[in-house]
């Protein structure tokens, strides 16, 4: 049995990464309507990451016998109007991600649950990752973005990306 307060955050976190898989495909879909499609490929990787991370929670809620409620995914309410804004959202929505997974940890902390907190370490691991990778995007949009070619170049790059099943195996 996990402590109720504990399981309530895990179980919502199922819902808040599955709307990260709704939001990067929203970008994606913005991506490719706009013709660049290595970013809408970067970002379709990104939503099956997300679909990976809310599964990890279902299958952890699932092995600690506890039960799992599924809540409305809420549509995605960032006003996609260029690429700078769609990735500057993106930052955003992975620190906002991180709040999330250290509030759960803090969460364990105070129980003394010593379980959940090792199972959220690789999201804290992660999440340190994912906020790189989007103010990675930030940095080199605002160096080579301006530019056709280095606008082509970046493209390139991102559509070369190929999706990882996570390395966390429950
Ligand atoms: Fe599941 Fe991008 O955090």
């Amino acid at each position: 049995m996990l402590d109720s307060k504990v399981v309530e955050l895990l179980n919502d976190q199922i819902n808040k990464e599955m709307y990260s898989a709704y939001l990067y495909l929203d970008f994606s879909n913005y991506f490719s309507q706009v013709g660049l499609d290595g970013f809408a490929n970067w970002y379709m990787i990104q939503a099956q990451e997300e679909r990976d991370h809310a599964m990890l929670f279902y299958q952890y809620l699932q092995n600690n016998s506890e039960k799992v409620t599924l809540k409305a995914i809420a549509q995605p309410d960032v006003a996609l109007t260029d690429t700078m804004t769609v990735l500057k959202a993106g930052l955003k929505h992975e620190m906002y991600v991180t709040d999330l997974i250290n509030t759960i940890y803090s969460a364990a902390y105070d129980v003394k649950d010593f379980r959940t907190m090792q199972f959220l370490d690789w999201f804290i691991k992660e999440q340190g990752e994912e906020e790189t990778n989007a103010n990675d995007m930030i940095t080199k949009m605002e160096l080579f973005g301006s530019d056709a070619k280095g606008l082509y170049m970046l493209n390139s790059e991102l559509g070369a990306r190929v999706y990882a099943a996570p390395s966390l195996v429950l």
